[in-house]
């Protein structure tokens, strides 16, 4: 206790900093600072010593029917929602019909037979070599991006997302998926961005958001669609047309072009935003920076993946996963109602001194099972072991640049994604 309690005092003093030191009237201010990894980190470790089970009379995730919200911000409560997976649904079924035009993806479907039917047949048609091809286009691509941006004299510049962190993953998409079907990468990524942002973090229901989904997923169904016909034998389209074709369920005409869109939506804004966060979190620690580079120098991408690992733990993707309460219910001594949205704040868990030895420290290498950065137990990405694969080698080339530095923030035109983050680097400005 005495740890959260060391931990919550940390956090209003952070608060306070913060608050202090942003514009405008109160609610700005703290819109401001709560709408930063910094602000929320110390909002939650006042929760978890101060009120780790926060009720609210609203639904803060407007966009998914709930009554009322349950927060909860200590890693045993977090890690309890997510593993009671019968009593804490995802909520995402609504919005993911209406992408695929009325057939369930398994993230939106509770465990059960359709849910396993689906997933079996998704893994049924991976390959064991496929994690290898496509960690081999990972380095093939990062290094050439790094080494299209970089001048004879050692310096360079690139703008992280369209030449390397959302291109490597559409290039995924085509290649191994097999989903080219007349999309140029840019619109790929452009509406699978969209996709996502309706999906995860629509937090206010916003009609724009909808509309610039409804039509990336006209753009992007159609795309599966006309891929069908040219897909490589070896991609996963063609592989799932080929079970189809031999009458499994799973991969009706219907279901190839909904677990091709689910994979897409999943794939690519997720490790875009995630190359981001990390170089971003990173670049904020001298020490950090310094220790990434020196593995990337020395081109060990598992040391680099433990670097990366460790600032995602500061600034996830998703710092919060949705679930929702079948039925009346407790967590520990608190009644969860039936509708009641639940966020379990996975930021939070990684951050809690229970479970976590120094979790203000940055220290690469902790055990991945502390990680909670792509959810836990039965939705627990599908992608876990190409994010864990990927991330580094994408990233390596460009980690070993010498003085890597940011010419300006990531910007998301808007949203929540980053459409651009410009780097520069080079030995002038190397410390
Ligand atoms: C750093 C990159 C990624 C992050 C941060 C991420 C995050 C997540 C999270 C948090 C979940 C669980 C959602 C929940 O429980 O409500 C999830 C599930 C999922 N992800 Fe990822 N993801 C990433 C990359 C990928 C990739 C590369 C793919 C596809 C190749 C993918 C496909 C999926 C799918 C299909 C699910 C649903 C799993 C299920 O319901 O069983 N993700 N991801």
């Amino acid at each position: 206790m005495s740890g959260r309690l060391g931990a919550a005092l940390d956090g209003l003093l952070a608060l306070a900093r913060l608050v202090l030191g942003a514009r405008g009237g109160m609610r700005a201010r703290l819109r401001a600072v709560l709408g930063v990894p910094e602000g929320q980190r110390a909002a939650m470790a006042v929760l978890r010593f101060a009120k780790p089970h926060l009720a609210l009379k609203s639904n803060l995730v407007a966009c998914y029917e709930g009554e009322g919200t349950l927060l909860l911000t200590r890693a045993a409560d977090v890690r309890e929602v997510l593993a009671r997976e019968a009593e804490f649904a995802v909520v995402y079924g609504p919005r993911m019909r209406a992408l695929t035009g009325g057939r369930d993806f398994f993230l939106g479907l509770q465990d059960g037979e359709l849910y396993r039917r689906d997933t079996e047949a998704l893994a049924a048609i991976t390959d064991p070599d496929d994690l290898a091809r496509v960690l081999a286009l990972a380095r093939r691509e990062a290094a050439a991006a790094v080494e299209a941006a970089s001048s004879a004299e050692g310096e360079g510049a690139i703008d992280l997302p369209p030449a390397l962190a959302a291109r490597i993953p559409a290039l995924m998409v085509q290649q191994w998926f097999g989903v080219t079907g007349g999309l140029s990468l840019e619109q790929l990524v452009a509406d699978a961005t969209a996709l996502f942002h309706y999906l995860f973090s629509d937090l206010r229901a916003e009609p724009e958001v909808s509309t610039k989904a409804m039509a990336a997923a006209a753009r992007v169904n159609a795309a599966i669609e006309k891929s069908r016909a040219t897909a490589a034998p070896d991609t996963l389209l063609a592989r799932a047309c080929a079970r189809g074709a031999a009458g499994d369920p799973a991969f009706d005409a219907d279901g190839v072009r909904t677990q091709m869109l689910g994979l897409i939506i999943g794939a690519i804004p997720t490790l875009s935003k995630a190359s981001c966060l990390a170089i971003e979190e990173l670049l904020q620690r001298p020490g950090a920076i310094k220790g990434a580079e020196r593995a990337a120098r020395a081109g060990d991408e598992p040391r680099v993946g433990e670097y990366l690992f460790e600032a995602l733990r500061f600034s996830p993707v998703n710092p919060i996963i949705y679930r929702r309460a079948v039925a009346d219910t407790t967590i520990g001594a608190t009644r969860v109602p039936k509708g009641r949205m639940v966020l379990a704040a996975n930021l939070s868990a990684m951050h809690d001194g229970e479970v976590v030895d120094a979790p203000d420290q940055f220290r690469p290498g902790r055990p991945f099972e502390q990680y909670l950065l792509w959810g836990m137990g039965v939705h627990r990405c599908w992608g876990d072991q190409v994010n864990r694969a990927i991330l580094p080698a994408m990233l390596l080339p460009l980690l070993a640049k010498p003085g890597l530095r940011q010419v300006s923030p990531p910007d998301g035109a808007g949203t929540p994604f980053p459409c651009h983050y410009w780097l520069a680097w080079g030995l002038r400005s190397s410390t």
